[in-house]
């Protein structure tokens, strides 16, 4: 499978970095990033090619990888799938804006593409797709993070946010991603809290369902990036298990 990549920060690198051609036959391939430097640092380091103008990998991939801005899905992710090639999306806010998302939805249907949203820096997304049609009543999200992560200089714990999903991610769009994905994965604008704290130096996600089935509750306390303190390592990892699984014969808890 020939790879494109869309933004070539902290998450494309851990990728690149960590999968080799073995793995599955991914051989990430096309690297494109509006800072074009970024772009040919990271073709140089896994023996790609670096492009300059986002169309030329069209010609070529199988899958198109973004991990730029919701800003980027916008701008790229309808020619990629007038092209029949399927994605995966890191920016996952973008998607909050429903037309955005029908828009989306109805050209992968016409073009036969797919568009793939990893689960990002939080774990329970299967049980929260398992129970979404099935007496789920409430979901809540509180993410805590340093003011360091969220662009902040305080010194004591504030609730920065207290609102809907589709509201967190216009205010935090580079922030909030696994409000979206929570969101589309039970079709619900959920309930969101972000917190600053100077105390932690963790991204912590608390995900609470309740409903029929009982309730759940996780947390996750990702370390972040090292090259951005907003991207949690576990983001690029979910992105890197997707990748690996498509050509996998048994899935285990998709
Ligand atoms: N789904 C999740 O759980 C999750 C978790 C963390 C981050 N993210 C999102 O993934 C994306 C990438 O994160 P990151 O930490 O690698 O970011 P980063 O800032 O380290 O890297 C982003 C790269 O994309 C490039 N870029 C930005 N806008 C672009 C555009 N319009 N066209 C071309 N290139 C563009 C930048 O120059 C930069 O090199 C962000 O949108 C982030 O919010 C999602």
């Amino acid at each position: 499978m020939k790879v494109g990549i869309i933004g070539c920060g902290a998450i494309a690198n851990i990728i690149t970095t960590s999968i080799v051609p073995e793995d599955n036959d991914i051989n990430i391939a096309y690297f494109f990033d509006k800072d074009i430097e970024r772009a040919e640092n990271l073709a140089s380091l896994a023996g790609g090619v670096a492009v300059l103008n986002f169309d030329d990998m069209l010609k070529d991939v199988d899958l198109i990888l973004e991990c730029a801005a919701p800003v980027s899905v916008k701008e790229y992710a309808p020619k990629v799938l007038e092209h029949g090639i399927d994605m995966i999306v890191m920016s996952i806010g973008a998607l909050m804006d429903n037309e955005f998302y029908k828009e989306l939805e109805s050209l992968a249907k016409k073009h036969n593409a797919k568009i793939h949203l990893p689960s990002g820096a939080i774990v329970g997304l299967d049980g929260i797709k398992a129970v979404a049609k099935f007496g789920l009543e409430e979901v809540t999200l509180t993410t805590k993070k340093s003011p360091k992560s969220l662009g902040k200089d305080i010194d004591t714990e504030e609730v920065l946010f207290e609102g809907k999903a589709s509201e967190a991610v216009k205010k935090f769009p580079l922030n909030i991603n696994v409000a979206a994905t929570i969101s589309l994965a039970c079709q619900k604008d959920i309930d969101v809290k972000i917190i600053v704290d100077p105390k932690v130096d963790r991204n912590v996600h608390e995900i609470v369902a309740k409903g029929d089935f009982g309730v759940f509750k996780t947390r996750t306390e990702n370390l972040p990036c090292e090259a951005n303190p907003k991207t949690s390592m576990l983001a690029a990892l979910s992105a890197i298990r997707l990748l690996k699984s498509f050509n996998e014969t048994i899935c285990v808890g998709m």
